[in-house]
């Protein structure tokens, strides 16, 4: 049996059975038939039928190479991949498709602005401001490039409760800051950090700022003009979509002046071998044959999701972060990292006693998948001075009887382990 069943089919005028019944996989069991009460969506989502079936019809009626070739199959392949960028675009309210780089996910678009467009203007003595709470792809990358150039990499603080000091980071945009960075939301914490106002400082000072969106654009409306931000990375498989796909948005201006990152076909105009020169952006970053399956299934994603409404995936899931919250709170000795006052339905914590991999091991024998470990996260374990935390993250599927099917779990595994 399904951990929805016996759950009201409506929630909050969301109707969560009707929604789960989209995704095959979250009928299946675990553990010789535990039903699967899958938290682990901060990770990757489950695909609902229609992105499952976007892929399949695309690969048995459609598939062709994009931008290639004149035959009929090619420019339909051609027009649903970039359809996808159309529609991607959209979703994010970005001015123009034509500054959405279709990417195999937000790692990729980092890189892409590390190579593309911050190396080049780095110099000796340069930084690059981050916070603690990154991902490790919002970290690294400019790491690679600051050391090329001996510049360094700041990062701002965090309350203890796991919010940014954003005064802090205010105060740290000093003039030799070529590039500020910021997730939207933190994959550990769920913490939703101030972008608009983020945006602002560093637009009055000249400072570029990139917004790792990742944990942001499957949970709620995403706007970047509404933001300001002049960069905006996500990735495709956290929201319904497939892997190896995801985007980078950029301001029209920014994306002009950058060079290739990635050489080979479809990024050119016209190649010699004294030299050659480079297509318009977005296609200038899309060198060799994308995933153009992956994008076809990820349209199919949004405009999945568009029917479910943002507003309401976001009002659905703070009401299950209330929920598992205050459910979690009652399992002694357990403490949840990370209570800022906006917050996305993603919970770290860690039960006295107990090392979080045993923890998840044990709720995993239950069913329960949740992910346990520094989540590519080093900074932020060092900040709370811990090497792991276990991690129940939500989506708009999951139900209020999924979050007590982890807390009975979780009562089991602190008998065995504590
Ligand atoms: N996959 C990463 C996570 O689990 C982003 O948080």
């Amino acid at each position: 049996m399904n951990a929805s069943a016996g759950t009201p089919a409506t929630h909050d005028g969301f109707d969560v059975a009707r929604v789960r019944a989209e995704f095959p996989l979250l009928a299946r069991t675990v553990h010789d038939g535990k039903p699967l009460v899958y938290l682990d969506n901060a990770n990757t989502a489950q695909k609902p039928r229609c992105v499952i079936e976007a892929v399949d019809r695309f690969y048995r009626e459609r598939n062709a190479n994009v931008a290639r070739a004149v035959h009929a199959l090619s420019e339909e392949a051609t027009d649903l991949y970039e359809g996808a960028r159309t529609a991607l675009a959209r979703f994010i309210n970005a001015p123009s498709a034509q500054e959405l780089v279709l990417t195999s996910g937000t790692t990729m678009a980092t890189n892409l602005v590390a190579y593309s467009y911050l190396l080049p203007r780095l110099e000796p003595g340069d930084s690059v401001l981050t916070t603690r709470m990154e991902h490790h792809a919002n970290i690294v990358p400019w790491q690679l490039v600051c050391e090329r150039r001996g510049a360094r990499l700041k990062a701002a603080a965090l309350e203890a409760n796991g919010e940014l000091r954003v005064d802090e980071f205010i105060a740290l945009l000093t003039p030799e800051v070529k590039l500020a960075c910021v997730a939207h939301v933190s994959n550990v914490l769920g913490t939703v950090n101030p972008v608009r106002e983020i945006a602002a400082a560093c637009r009055k000072r000249g400072i570029p700022l990139l917004v790792d969106g990742s944990q942001a654009v499957p949970h709620m409306p995403v706007d970047v003009r509404a933001l300001g931000c002049d960069f905006y990375a996500f990735t495709g498989h956290k929201m319904c979509g497939p892997t190896g796909t995801g985007g980078l948005w950029a301001r029209r201006e920014l994306l002009a002046d950058m060079p290739p990152f990635f050489g080979g076909g479809e990024m050119i105009r016209e190649v010699r071998i004294e030299g050659s020169t480079f297509a318009d952006p977005p296609a200038r970053f899309e060198a060799g044959t994308p995933n153009i399956a992956g994008f076809v299934g990820l349209a199919a994603a949004v405009a999945f999701l568009e029917s479910l409404d943002m507003q309401r995936i976001a009002a659905r899931e703070q009401v299950l972060l209330d929920y598992a919250t205050a459910r979690l709170q009652e399992v002694p000795g357990l403490r949840i990292l990370g209570s800022a006052a906006h917050k996305a339905a993603v919970i770290s914590f860690l039960v006295e006693g107990a090392h979080a991999h045993d923890l998840a091991t044990l709720l995993d024998l239950e069913g329960v998948a949740v992910r346990s470990g520094h989540h590519c996260a080093h900074p932020l374990m060092q900040f709370y001075g811990v090497p792991a935390t276990c991690r129940a993250s939500f989506s708009f599927y999951n139900t209020e009887a999924e979050a007590d099917v982890l807390v009975a779990a979780l009562r089991k595994a602190r008998k065995l382990l504590v």
